[in-house]
């Protein structure tokens, strides 16, 4: 009876841990913190950018963007819900054996829907983090507004450039 007992009570505790879990990763994404859980994200797309480039020095690398689900959706629909992010990481290439491979990271850019608190950039807080520093978001507001301007290009929507490939 003491075990049915014990056991039933660690049930009980188990499932009061499950409820108080936070969301599951791809989920949600606030503004203001770094999305640690990214690289579990959906990934949409990955390029690499050479030394013919004309941002060389600062763009240089392969890169790979990530979408959690609500971002997901809105890649789908060009309208991104509060909570929608996506996340810009930045890698360096090394060269071995005729293998271009991940090197150290670069840098991490992040996009998060944040809603009316965010109208200067589109309802979107930027943010940039260098290399593995995931602490500290390196943006003053003058430079947040130039990402801002710069994913008002043509091809963005909703300040979005990154698309699915058919
Ligand atoms: C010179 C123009 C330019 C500036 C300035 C710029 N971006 Fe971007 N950004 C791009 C382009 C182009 C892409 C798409 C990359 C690709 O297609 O692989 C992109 C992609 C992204 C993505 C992935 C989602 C998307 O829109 O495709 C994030 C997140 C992002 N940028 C954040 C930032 C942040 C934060 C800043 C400011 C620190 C910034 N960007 C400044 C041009 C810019």
């Amino acid at each position: 009876m003491t075990t049915f007992r014990a056991l039933c009570l660690s049930l009980i505790a188990t499932g009061a841990a499950l409820a108080t879990e936070p969301a599951l990763p791809g989920k949600n994404a606030v503004p203001g913190q770094f999305p640690r859980d990214y690289r579990s994200w959906t990934h949409v797309k990955s390029a690499l950018v050479g030394p013919d480039f004309p941002a060389f020095d600062t763009q240089g690398g392969l890169h790979h963007v990530y979408a959690n689900d609500k971002a997901v959706e809105g890649l789908k629909t060009g309208q991104f819900l509060e909570g929608a992010a996506l996340v810009f990481d930045l890698l360096e290439i090394r060269e071995k054996n005729g293998l271009s491979l991940e090197g150290p990271r670069r840098r991490v850019d992040v996009m998060v829907k944040g809603g009316k608190g965010y109208a200067a950039t589109g309802g979107w807080w930027f943010a940039r983090y260098k290399g593995d520093d995931w602490e500290h978001d390196l943006l003053s507001a003058e430079q947040r507004s130039a990402c801002f301007h710069c994913h008002q290009q043509p091809r963005a929507r909703d300040y979005v450039i990154s698309e699915f490939r058919k």
